[in-house]
């Protein structure tokens, strides 16, 4: 095999899941992809500060800019804007392929980044950005390409999600709810993010853009929180046979006073039809409900935030981007080797 050298920016609790797994199934991703992924070294802020993984010292280093130079892949799970998004143009100018989880930086310089990838024929993928482990960047840029993204109706963070269950399901405050989901490591560094509305901001921000293959900035994207949702709210909701949820709507429509057509992006706590499957995702899961002129409704549903979790999204788009290297192309994702054993165990479990 041939290497593909892996650098990462970042090691919270999304990098140290990914460096770990790189390290561990080196062997494995060395199979489906071809060739084998080197995690050259982790860029960190500081060398010393605890990690929830045991990683190798030697692979960090503060020293971002000199990693960069002579990576093939670009890991960048730092977050923020700055110094996240000058990181990702020098990996971009330098050729190499970019994967993020940066749904702030996305929201914010998108349109600059994927013009500076364009420019060196690079790719910047983000699988991880929106929603967790659950995919719905492929799916709505690659399978749902021929088809007309009519709406999409979001439960895309965790926190909210949860805050709002355990209001209606335990009757607790928002300020006791948001406690356990900052103890469970649900919430941003800043809960303000979450609650205020503006981490599901940015991801409808992505989401519309993809959707309908035009360019929706973040400060166009309607925004409330949860924080003004009250307990007798919750309780009238669930007599009335409904659930609030904090939604990101992104939809294709017509301005009902100017009578243009357009799209448009907004996050609120809406109410739902107990009925609904979105009513259905509960504690922090997330949840994409997506509506399509020839597909009809599909639905995407997992985990939406934590490490591991996220790590998976992450190293899909590692394994993407480094296929790209080998193939010369995307799109080669079945195995020709002799894999896993087929088992004869017929009719075993009746009921899940
Ligand atoms: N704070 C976010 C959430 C993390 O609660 O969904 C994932 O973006």
């Amino acid at each position: 095999y041939r290497n593909l050298r892996v650098a990462l920016l970042g090691a919270g609790s999304v990098g140290s899941q990914v460096a770990r797994l790189l390290l561990e199934q080196g062997d494995e991703f060395a199979s489906r992809v071809g060739a084998r992924l080197e995690l050259v070294g982790i860029a960190v802020r500081d060398v010393d500060a605890p990690r929830d993984v045991d990683l190798p010292r030697e692979l960090f280093t503060t020293d971002a800019s000199s990693l960069i130079l002579g990576a093939d892949i670009v890991v960048e799970l730092m977050g923020g804007v700055e110094p996240a998004r000058g990181y990702v143009l020098e990996a971009l100018n330098s050729g190499a392929d970019v994967i993020t989880a940066n749904k702030a930086l996305l929201a914010t310089h998108g349109p600059e980044l994927f013009e500076a990838a364009e420019q060196v024929g690079a790719q910047l993928y983000y699988e991880a950005a929106v929603a967790g482990a659950i995919p719905i960047i492929r799916p709505l840029r690659d399978s749902l390409a021929g088809d007309t993204v009519t709406r999409i109706l979001g439960i895309v963070n965790g926190t909210t999600n949860f805050i709002l269950d355990r209001m209606d399901t335990h009757g607790e405050t928002l300020a006791d709810a948001l406690a356990i989901a900052t103890a469970r490591g649900y919430a941003e560094a800043d809960p303000t993010a979450d609650i205020g509305g503006y981490d599901a901001a940015q991801k409808a921000a992505i989401l519309a853009s993809l959707a309908f293959h035009t360019t929706v900035p973040l400060e166009r994207v309607y925004r409330e929180g949860i924080t003004a949702v009250t307990r007798e709210q919750v309780d009238a909701a669930r007599e009335a046979g409904a659930v609030i949820k904090l939604l990101a709507i992104c939809e294709r429509l017509t301005d009902p006073e100017t009578g243009e057509e357009g799209v448009s992006a907004r996050v609120y706590p809406a109410l739902i039809s107990r009925e609904h499957p979105l009513a259905a995702v509960r504690g922090a899961h997330n949840a994409v409900f997506v509506q399509a002129a020839a597909a009809g409704d599909l639905m995407f549903y997992g985990a939406g935030a934590g490490g591991v979790e996220t790590a998976s999204a992450v190293l899909g788009d590692v394994v993407s981007a480094a296929r790209r290297h080998v193939v010369g192309g995307p799109g080669v994702a079945e195995s020709t080797h002799a894999g896993l054993p087929v088992l004869d165990i017929g009719r075993v479990v009746t009921r899940y």
